[in-house]
């Protein structure tokens, strides 16, 4: 038996990194995935991987900046598999125009929030329209460390994903009564697609291995493991919170 068993999960941002991982994990664990992401190739070999592996799982390509798309998603799951119990709201950006505050432009700030925030949020509010009718679900949002410490040159996507955090309470109280749990994961450096530039900055990796208590790093599984427990019954008494999974970055 699976820690997700015959669940219906929506993940965002499943063409790579964590949303890839946690899609094959939540698969593993007996859930029905709908994966969603702009990029259809990636997105479609994740996919083929779950189904090759024996698994359920149906993708839809969506870009989360679109309201429609975001409604799409929920649509999608819900006429494939019948109901939607959890949303993984994975899928954002880190800009490559993000930077310092003196250089910051409209685009870098707009384009954050349109995916990191409003795709969030739209998101969320047609599946739990649609958890709602059923009576009942868990969403887990993707914030990031950074929501609780500075670091310098990231401040779109730093406003982002503490607006992920900060909203994730305010969701929390107010879909509790409809027997709706709503968390965040907030990862610390992992390895993915994201981060490729910073990944080839040697002396960027160096400070980051000085400043984490695990200098590993993360990897994907790291996060989806944190996910699939928030996500899951055994998460039963868990509302309103944030996982940080971060390597003792945060408290160090
Ligand atoms: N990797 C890290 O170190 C780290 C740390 C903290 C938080 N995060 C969060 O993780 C998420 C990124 O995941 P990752 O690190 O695996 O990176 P990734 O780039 O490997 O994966 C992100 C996925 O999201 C998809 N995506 C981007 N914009 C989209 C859109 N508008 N609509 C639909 N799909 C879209 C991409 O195509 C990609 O497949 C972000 O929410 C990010 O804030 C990552």
């Amino acid at each position: 038996m699976g820690r997700v068993e015959g669940k219906v999960a929506l993940i965002t941002g499943v063409a790579s990194g964590i949303g890839k991982a946690t899609a094959l994990l939540f698969a593993r664990e007996g859930a029905r995935v709908v994966g969603a992401d702009r990029n259809a190739v990636g997105g479609t070999v994740t996919i083929e991987e779950i189904r090759s592996a024996g698994g359920t799982a149906t993708f839809v390509q969506s870009d989360i900046s679109r309201e429609a798309d975001c409604e799409n998603m929920v649509r999608v799951a819900v006429q494939t598999y019948g109901r939607l119990d959890i949303l993984h709201n994975h899928a954002g950006i880190l800009h490559p125009k993000d930077g310092p505050i003196t250089e910051l432009t409209a685009e870098a700030i707009d384009e954050t929030f349109a995916i990191n925030c409003k795709g969030m949020l739209f998101t969320v509010k047609y599946a739990a329209r649609q958890m709602i009718a059923q009576g009942g679900g868990a969403i887990v949002n993707t914030g990031s460390d950074l929501a609780y410490i500075g670091l310098q040159n990231l401040t779109a996507y730093t406003a982002s994903k503490s607006a992920v955090v900060g909203v994730t309470r305010t969701l929390a109280v107010e879909l509790a009564p409809h027997k709706i749990r709503v968390n965040a994961v907030c990862p610390g450096f992992t390895f993915s697609g994201m981060n490729v530039a910073l990944q080839n900055d040697r002396a960027f990796m160096d400070q980051m291995r000085l400043d984490y208590l695990i200098p590993e790093l993360g990897q994907p599984n790291d996060v989806a493991y944190a996910v699939l427990y928030l996500a899951s019954d055994e998460a039963h008494f868990t509302t309103g919170t944030a996982l940080v999974v971060d390597g003792g970055h945060t408290i160090k």
